[in-house]
């Protein structure tokens, strides 16, 4: 599959940032060592050093165009940044570190649920994440309805509904005896401006996979996708003067030892 577009990823660099910060309030801890899991174009881990300074940070990211991008934009010159995968560190691979976190990114590790107690024993202190919530929002299921239509839906298959859990989930997962668990939810509406946002917005993240797909077969079929999908995303998410809102729930999960 086609690797990820930092520049794409970074065109809303502080709406999808918003949510890390809210993250890193919430976390009682004082580590010397933190793994950033998912860590992407390296824009978040400067916050890390913010907060902690002189700790020990490593991203880590399965994407060698995002793991390019942190290195080479040296956003924040005391962090590292390694290829690396999700699962791979839950099993074992890479070092243990006080801190675990990860943002918007355990949504696409397959069956994250069950990774989350073996990731939070990595931690020494805390494991702290936060994924998005919105695979029921208009965005998701017009995805999966336009491409579920003829020409797309034999090149592109159905597209998985990549269904996070509610944060009173997380919390059964991670409340296990010597842990102490913080979740929740918010709902951030963000006023996204320029021309379709929304599908530009998506584009770089939950539609990638399907332009992908499209593009690799033919690329006038993802643009006649584009045209579709962009008309239904423009009547779900319509423009005012103040720009076009966008709703998006994000569920947040920290795991302390006690
Ligand atoms: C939506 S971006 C989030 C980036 C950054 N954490 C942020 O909040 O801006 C998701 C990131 O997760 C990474 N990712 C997806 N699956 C992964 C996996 N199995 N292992 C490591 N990274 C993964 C992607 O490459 C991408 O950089």
């Amino acid at each position: 599959m086609a690797d990820w577009s930092p520049t794409e990823y970074l065109h809303y660099d502080g709406e999808r940032s918003r949510p890390f910060a809210d993250l890193l309030a919430r976390v009682d801890a004082q580590p010397r060592t933190i793994v950033d899991l998912g860590c992407g174009p390296g824009h978040l881990t400067a916050l890390l050093h913010a907060r902690w300074p002189g700790a020990d940070v490593v991203g880590i990211d399965s994407s060698p165009a995002m793991i390019d991008r942190a290195r080479a934009t040296n956003d924040d010159p005391q962090a590292r940044y390694e290829l690396g995968d999700v699962t791979e560190y839950a099993c074992g691979t890479g070092a243990r570190a006080d801190l675990v976190i990860s943002n918007a990114a355990l949504q696409w590790v397959p069956d994250h649920r069950a990774l989350l107690t073996r990731l939070a024993d990595r931690a020494g202190q805390a494991f702290a994440f936060q994924v998005p919530g919105n695979h029921d929002a208009p965005s998701h299921v017009l995805l999966r309805s336009v491409a579920a239509r003829p020409p797309y839906a034999d090149v592109v298959g159905p597209v998985e509904r990549r269904a996070t859990a509610d944060p009173s989930e997380y919390l059964d997962l991670l409340a296990r005896p010597g842990w102490r668990v913080d979740a929740w939810e918010t709902t951030y509406v963000h006023v996204l401006t320029g021309p379709d946002p929304v599908l530009r917005w998506i584009s770089a993240t939950g539609a990638r996979p399907t332009l992908a797909a499209l593009d690799a077969h033919d690329p006038a079929l993802r643009e006649r996708f584009e045209t579709e999908y962009g008309a239904a995303l423009r009547e779900a998410y319509p423009a005012r003067g103040y720009g076009t809102a966008l709703e998006f729930r994000r569920v947040f999960a920290v795991a302390t030892r006690v």
